[in-house]
């Protein structure tokens, strides 16, 4: 199964993908993710990527498809995978549907996790992540049992640098104007699914996995 995550930065993109990942056993595939562990590494690529997150912008192209283009190579990826974050602009859905392509393949699904952006600032100031393993919590709606810690991992659990609200702003825009004609790029595919993620975390996975299993 090859899946697509889309939806507005907060929309809950990150921790629908984990669940599922966990319950297909599938790779969960997030390009934030990634970036954010070469910045806590103090890569290159962690460095120029850090240039863009902290303003609320996307990171180039360049810097970015070839990266996941490389990390669908993996062997883990054989029986598909769940990618959060990936692609967010047109050029970099049509290098994917190339890449596939070549390989006589194609994505399964583009699930659009739909939250307005009334709703986004507020998840996004009660947002705790952890750089190390890449979970994330909520102070209300998804506390982690250790306090300030990661449960997974017990790394300590931080306020994102692009998470002040002034950025989050900033990366609704970028998501408007950039990432959001995704929606109509899948649909023409006829493989767009859209959920309503205002609902809790369990009834949005109820209604994704509906769809994976319909
Ligand atoms: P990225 O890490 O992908 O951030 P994003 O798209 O802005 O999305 P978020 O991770 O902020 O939100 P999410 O949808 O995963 O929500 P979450 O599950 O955490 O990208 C960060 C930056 O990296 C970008 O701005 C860009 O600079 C760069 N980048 C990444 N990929 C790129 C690419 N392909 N090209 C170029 N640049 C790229 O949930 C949010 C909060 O809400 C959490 O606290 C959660 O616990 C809570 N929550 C979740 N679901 C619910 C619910 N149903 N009810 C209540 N609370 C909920
Ligand atoms: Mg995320
Ligand atoms: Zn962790």
């Amino acid at each position: 199964m090859k899946i697509v995550m889309l939806g507005a930065p907060g929309a809950g993109k990150g921790t629908q993908a984990k669940m599922i990942a966990a319950k297909y056993e599938i790779p969960h595939i997030s390009t934030g993710d990634i970036f954010r562990s070469n910045i806590k590494n103090g890569t290159e690529l962690g460095r120029k990527a850090k240039e863009y997150m902290d303003q609320g912008l996307l990171v180039p192209d360049e810097l970015t498809v070839d990266l996941v283009i490389d990390r669908l190579a993996q062997d883990d990826c054989k029986k598909g995978y769940i990618l959060d974050g990936f692609p967010r602009t047109i050029p970099q859905a049509e290098a994917l549907d190339g890449a596939l392509a070549k390989l006589s393949d194609k994505l399964d699904y583009a699930v659009n996790v739909d939250v307005p952006d009334e709703n986004i600032v507020n998840r996004m100031s009660g947002r705790r992540a952890c750089l190390k393993c890449g979970a994330t919590y909520h102070v209300v709606f998804n506390p982690s049992s250790k306090g300030d810690v990661c449960e997974v991992c017990g790394d300590k659990l931080v306020l994102r640098d692009d998470d002040k609200p002034e950025t989050v702003q900033k990366r609704l825009g970028v998501y408007h104007d950039q990432t959001q004609p995704l929606i109509d790029y899948y649909a023409k595919q006829g493989i767009l699914k859209t959920v309503d993620g205002t609902q809790s975390m369990d009834d949005v996975f109820a209604a994704i996995t509906g769809i994976l299993e319909a």
